[in-house]
């Protein structure tokens, strides 16, 4: 397990795939960031991302996807749409 000053998904995705480590642990991240895995999930490209949500959240959070085209976690960018 890796772990320390691991914070973003490229990063993680990287020791996975390097084989370093079979697993990633998030620490103060998770805590700056609650959602950190969903956010990752979409950063990576993985389908119905928001379905490891709960569906309290899932529901809403795909309809509101859905209602803005090329919606991207806001960490993304500086606008809405960006
Ligand atoms: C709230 C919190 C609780 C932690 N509790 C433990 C613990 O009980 N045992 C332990 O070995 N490390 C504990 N750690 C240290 C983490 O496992 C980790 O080594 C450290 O936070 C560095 O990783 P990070 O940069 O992702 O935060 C804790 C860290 C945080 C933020």
């Amino acid at each position: 397990m890796a772990v320390g000053l691991i914070v973003h998904a490229d990063q993680a995705e990287a020791i996975l795939q390097s084989g370093d480590a079979d697993l990633v642990a998030i620490g103060r991240e998770m805590l700056y960031n609650p959602n950190w895995t969903t956010d990752a999930a979409r950063k990576l490209g993985v389908p119905d991302a928001f379905n490891a949500m709960p569906s309290a959240q899932s529901f809403w959070l795909d309809k509101r996807a859905s209602a803005v085209k090329n919606l991207r976690p806001s960490t993304y960018g500086t606008t809405l749409a960006e």
